[in-house]
């Protein structure tokens, strides 16, 4: 079988390597891919993740026969839509669908109209309104661009001075562009956070092993927020008790409410979950795998992963054993320094041999230059994750491999897993 993975991050490259586990797979196409992907499959450069259709010209005339299409935003372009269209089956949501992710108005209201817990909110186009709202309000409180914003298009000004000049830089400078046209005004929440990843056909669903990310760039949750700088798995916020509420209070009900709009979704969805003291509510919903929650979850996955994507295109995946290995993952992200500020690019990178057989190196951002050397190219380089019996030795594992890979402003956080160990003997 022939397959096209449409994306080219550490996220991707997880995919990539678990795919490749099935026997029957022979060549796996990345668009793009990056430079260490390129020792698992054909990466095509010159064509980007947006370029829809040149992906779908490629898939035709390389004989693909199943495309996953990873990042959101070719998802909310109608990625999956136009390969369906040409007879390819893949794995994702089509764009009614992809909104989940791609329109915070829409997710918002759909959780209000069928009763899913999450913030209270408001919705504005105008932002005189949005002003005179805040006028009224207590702080912090977060301030939402509709549209997709690459991850920052959620801010929390402590203030009304701070909120007043978020709502200016979303609505009237489009610190976002279009994105930002309507903006969600939402409750702060407290509590620990858990990203809970699941294949769903649109009816069935089955949660993957929940995972914590880390978003801020430093140490102790300080500093940008950023993609993620390190992640681990399972997350030992998220009980059996937990999981069961999420499931009958949430889980559940978003399915039945995608259906009942007439999106049905089918894919990887991702709820970004806060277990407030009222308990489990909805901060985010993503319409894809999370990076780089998925560099800790698929390692854990002991099912075949096509087999599973193939029963979510199927519609089939109620009657597949979906099975997990026991015991714990952590990914440590290697960044650019200045990432997610400016950084430098073009840095040598060195990844010693002989790494331990429970190390995996996910590279994210890096590319082959003219020599043949691997260079960085991205604010996140790599994400080095090690498998274990417990969260604390797949933790010293990930950090003692990534101690030993090397560039030129090499950044990583030294603090991954510290508030998931400390949850965990609590
Ligand atoms: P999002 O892009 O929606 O995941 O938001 C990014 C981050 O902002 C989340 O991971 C939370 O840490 C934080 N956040 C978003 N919404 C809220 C909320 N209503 N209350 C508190 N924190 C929030
Ligand atoms: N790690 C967060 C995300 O993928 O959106």
């Amino acid at each position: 079988m022939n397959l096209l993975v449409v994306g080219g991050g550490g996220r991707e490259h997880a995919i990539i390597k678990k795919l490749r586990e099935n026997p029957q797979v022979e060549t796996i196409y990345a668009l793009p891919g990056n430079g260490g992907i390129a020792a698992d499959a054909v990466c095509v450069p010159e064509i980007g993740a947006k370029d829809i259709g040149k992906i779908v010209d490629f898939a035709k005339a390389h004989d693909v026969d199943f495309a996953v299409v990873a990042p959101d935003d070719p998802l909310a372009l109608g990625c999956v839509d136009r390969l369906h269209e040409a007879g390819i089956p893949c794995f994702g949501p089509d764009a009614k669908a992809a909104r989940i992710e791609a329109s915070k108005v829409f997710s918002k209201n759909l959780m209000r109209k069928y009763g899913i817990p999450t913030a209270r909110y408001q919705v504005f186009d105008d932002p005189r309104k949005a002003l005179a709202y805040l006028e009224t309000a207590s702080f912090p409180i977060v301030v939402k661009a509709d549209g997709l914003a690459l991850g920052k298009g959620v801010l929390i000004p402590q203030s009304l001075a701070e909120a007043e000049a978020a709502v200016k830089s979303i609505m009237e400078d489009k610190a976002f562009g279009d994105s930002g046209n309507e903006i969600v005004i939402e409750e702060f929440l407290t509590g620990p956070e858990v990203s809970v990843l699941a294949f769903t056909d649109g009816t069935a669903i089955v949660p993957m092993i929940s995972s914590m990310d880390h978003k801020r760039a430093g140490d102790g949750d300080t500093g940008p927020n950023t993609g993620g700088m390190g992640t681990v798995a399972p997350n030992p916020c998220y009980t059996p008790d937990i999981a069961r509420t999420c499931m009958e209070s949430i889980f559940l009900p978003t399915l039945a409410a995608m259906r009942a709009e007439g999106c049905p979704f089918k894919g990887c969805l991702y709820f970004g979950l806060m277990i407030t003291p009222d308990g489990p509510k909805v901060i985010e919903y993503n319409c894809r795998f999370g990076d780089p929650e998925t560099q800790v979850v698929l390692p854990l996955l002991k099912t075949d992963l096509l087999r599973v994507m193939q029963a979510v295109e199927n519609e089939t995946l109620a009657e597949l054993k979906v099975e997990w290995r026991e015991g714990s993952a952590a990914c440590v992200i290697l960044a650019s320094g200045g990432y997610p500020g400016n950084y430098a690019k073009g840095k040598t990178i060195t990844i010693p041999g002989g790494l331990p057989e429970n190390v995996t190196v996910y590279h994210a951002g890096d590319k082959l230059a003219e020599n043949g050397n691997l260079v960085t190219s991205g604010g996140r380089v790599l994400g080095v994750t090690a498998t274990a019996g417990t969260l604390r030795e797949a933790l010293d594992g990930a950090y003692a491999a990534a101690e030993q890979i090397q560039f030129e402003g090499r950044y990583m956080r030294c603090d991954i897993g510290r508030r998931a160990l400390a949850a965990g003997e609590g």
